[in-house]
């Protein structure tokens, strides 16, 4: 029988900050994540990281490598009808955002993690979690054959949307809201240089497209998809073509295509987890709730969770409180509200949805035609992109 005060589950962004946060307070935490650590590496995700989440890597101790490589950008472009938009978020909220990939982080994390010791047990399979709902709560794991129980405190559930955490808990103690939509993102990574130095998002009859980077020599594209299609059925040349067809012809010559390094398709679906609690066990993250990714709020979501939830921790650690994570699951949902809004939103004005009438083609023109003239409107889109406080 193992003990620590924080047993975290899964080793995504969600777990590693917390379990960084948490050591630099002094609480003791164990990490238990199904996968390989080459595995979890090897994941293509979010790129785009909100000033918040800037902040609490840096508190983390983890913010060399993203203060010298990542891009800080000042705003993004929508095109739509042959024309390019400019959204300028510094010039609206004073606010820029960070381009640094979801892999850099979770690397620069999971090193700080080594560097200071605390324990990751990687490949841990059979997850389960006991007694959440009482004072003693614990999770039992297998690896290499052998199971080993850990006594906590608290169990934080960091382990995304298809973990063990969520599924732990009784369906009366739960409450979940969903959306799922026609349509998926078809990405490919390559290693050439991006086509403009901000992120474009195009909506074209043809279907939305976003092309985004990682680096100034790494780019990363998406298509919208139907969700019947599969990676067999995009070849990277008939990738490129579609791409074409949906950008304009300045964008077209600027683009740089070559061989993909990652392609992966991505269903979009907004999805709520309501209270983010049960008994000792906390959810955070993915866990808790998916957004599409139009808004590029996943990763940042899991951020401000785990900003409430490390805070409400400490406090109960350091002055015997347990206001903060009493309140966790109110303060954490009504920031996951708003973010679930916004990418639903950004969603809905971008993308060409199957079942549309042309009212609904009409009104998405309007919209777009709206925010294009309206400063007001550009802000509304500015301070939720760059990030709402926290
Ligand atoms: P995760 O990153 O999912 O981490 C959870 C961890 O828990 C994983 O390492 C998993 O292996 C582990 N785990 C799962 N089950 C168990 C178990 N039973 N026992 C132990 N460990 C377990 N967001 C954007 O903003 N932009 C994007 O382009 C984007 N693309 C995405 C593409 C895909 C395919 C997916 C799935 C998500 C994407 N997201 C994107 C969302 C963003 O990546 C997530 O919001 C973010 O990863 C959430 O972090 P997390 O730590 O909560 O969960
Ligand atoms: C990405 O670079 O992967 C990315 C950027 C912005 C989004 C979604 C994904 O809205």
């Amino acid at each position: 029988m193992l003990r620590t005060q924080v047993a975290i589950i899964g080793a995504g962004p969600a777990g590693l900050l917390l379990g960084q946060l948490l050591h630099r307070a002094g609480i003791g935490t164990i990490i238990l994540e199904q996968r390989s650590k080459d595995y979890v590496l090897a994941r293509i995700r979010a790129g785009v990281l909100e000033q918040g989440a800037v902040g609490l890597i840096e508190e983390a101790g983890a913010s060399a490598r993203m203060r010298q490589e990542g891009l800080v950008h000042d705003g993004t472009e929508i095109a739509f009808g042959g024309v390019r938009y400019r959204i300028d978020f510094q010039a609206l909220t004073g606010k820029t955002v960070m381009v640094y990939g979801q892999t850099e982080v979770t690397r620069d994390l999971m090193d700080a993690r080594e560097a200071v010791g605390a324990p990751t047990v990687y490949e841990a399979l059979d997850v389960t979690i006991h007694a959440a709902d009482t004072d003693r709560p614990s999770v039992r794991y297998r690896k290499d054959g052998h199971e080993t129980d850990i006594a906590c405190d608290f169990v934080a559930g960091c382990d995304g949307f298809h973990g063990v955490s969520r599924q732990t808990i009784p369906e009366h103690a739960l409450r979940t809201y969903e959306r799922v939509y026609p349509f998926g993102w078809l990405g490919i990574l390559v290693d050439k240089p991006p086509l403009s130095d901000e992120l474009v998002y195009v909506n074209h009859e043809r279907g939305f497209a976003l092309c985004s980077m990682r680096s100034a020599t790494r780019s990363r594209y998406y298509l919208q998809c139907g969700l019947d299609e599969h990676l067999d059925d995009w070849p990277d040349d008939k990738f490129w073509e579609e791409l074409r067809r949906r950008l304009d012809p300045e964008a077209v010559a600027r683009l740089q295509t070559g061989p993909a390094i990652e392609k992966s398709i991505a269903p979009l679906r907004s999805f709520v987890a309501e209270p983010m609690r049960f008994g000792r066990l906390f959810l955070a993250g993915d866990a808790a709730h998916i957004v599409p990714p139009t808004g590029a709020k996943g990763l940042n979501l899991a951020a401000s969770d785990v900003a409430y939830l490390s805070r409400a921790f400490v406090e109960w650690y350091q002055r015997n409180s347990m206001a903060g994570l009493d309140t966790y699951p109110r303060r954490a949902l009504a920031r996951v509200w708003k973010a679930e809004r916004f990418s639903w939103w950004m969603t809905q004005i971008l993308h060409r949805f199957p079942e549309s009438s042309g009212f609904d083609g009409k009104l998405q023109a309007a919209e777009l035609d709206y925010l294009f003239g309206s400063k007001a409107a550009q802000t509304v889109l500015a301070e939720n992109y760059v990030g709402l406080p926290y």
